[in-house]
């Protein structure tokens, strides 16, 4: 740690205890809590103390991370009863001297705290994240003014870490429920006005594990690292639907979803 110290921390201000959750599939039924003293310097982030026990103290730690600093969405964990990116929470922010480290919820663990996220993905890739044409190469650029974008801008901030997911208690309950994630990125894409997969979408995210699953708990939205809200997401792409119940009687033949003038104003 001293050697940490010295290129980069300064003095060891402190040492908290980490509990961390430890799980290995070979013993699958008997996960358990280890303890680790972390001497803890300022900066000092939970990965790095995570990095520190790594490097110092058991190898045999598991954790994911990349980029360390809360933009590839790796790093996800329950700290403290909470979800949120190991890289960016300080330790001393905390406040505590004990600190509680989980995996995240709502997943299958690999290892320790190191998740699964299949099921995100999987999700994700089922709302066609991506914008749906007729024709099969552009003819031409498809504009977009800055208002059209805004409808749907803050959902582009997603980075993917699946918290939202972790954190919802409709997901406990039905393990198939798409998810505040894609339901979010699924409102996304049909309200860009370039897109015209809203009748494509339709069978995943109007069905018996899509958005009318949600009973809004609002957690996915208070655990989001980016300041996306996917609670706000889910009731809009509600609005969307039950407008689009209408809207096909005035626009028979026409494959997209209902024009909007605001996605504000919406609770
Ligand atoms: S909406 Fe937020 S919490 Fe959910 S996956 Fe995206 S960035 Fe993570
Ligand atoms: S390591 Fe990339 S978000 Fe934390």
């Amino acid at each position: 740690m001293q050697e940490i110290a010295l290129k980069g921390f300064g003095e060891v201000v402190k040492t908290v205890t980490f509990r961390v959750k430890r799980y290995s599939p070979e013993n699958a039924d008997m996960p358990r809590y280890m303890e680790y003293k972390v001497p803890v310097q300022r900066g000092m982030t939970i990965l790095d103390g995570i990095l520190y026990i790594k490097e110092h103290l058991d190898h045999s730690l598991s954790a994911r991370y990349s980029c360390r600093m809360g933009i590839c969405g790796s790093c996800g964990m329950i700290i403290n009863g909470k979800e949120k990116l190991a890289c960016q929470t300080q330790i001393l922010e905390l406040g505590k001297d004990l600190i509680k480290v989980d995996p995240m919820g709502n997943y299958e663990i690999v290892k320790d705290l190191v998740p699964d996220l299949s099921k995100l993905f999987r999700n994700h890739q089922k709302v066609k994240p991506y914008v749906l044409r007729e024709e099969e190469s552009p003819t031409s650029e498809y504009l977009q003014t800055p208002e059209q974008r805004e409808e749907y801008a803050m959902f582009t901030d997603c980075i993917l870490c699946g918290m939202c997911l972790s954190a919802c208690p409709t997901n406990a309950a039905d393990e198939l429920y798409l998810g505040p994630q894609a339901l979010a990125q699924g409102f996304r894409y049909i309200s860009d006005n370039r897109d015209l997969g809203f009748e494509e979408r339709l069978n995943v995210l109007d069905s018996k594990h899509g958005v009318w699953r949600c009973h809004f708990s609002g957690a996915c939205s208070e655990v989001c690292p980016k300041g996306v809200d996917p609670a706000l997401g889910i009731q809009l792409l509600r609005q969307l639907l039950t407008e689009n119940i209408f809207v096909k009687h005035k626009q028979k033949g026409t494959t997209r979803g209902p024009e909007r003038k605001s996605a504000s104003g919406v609770s």
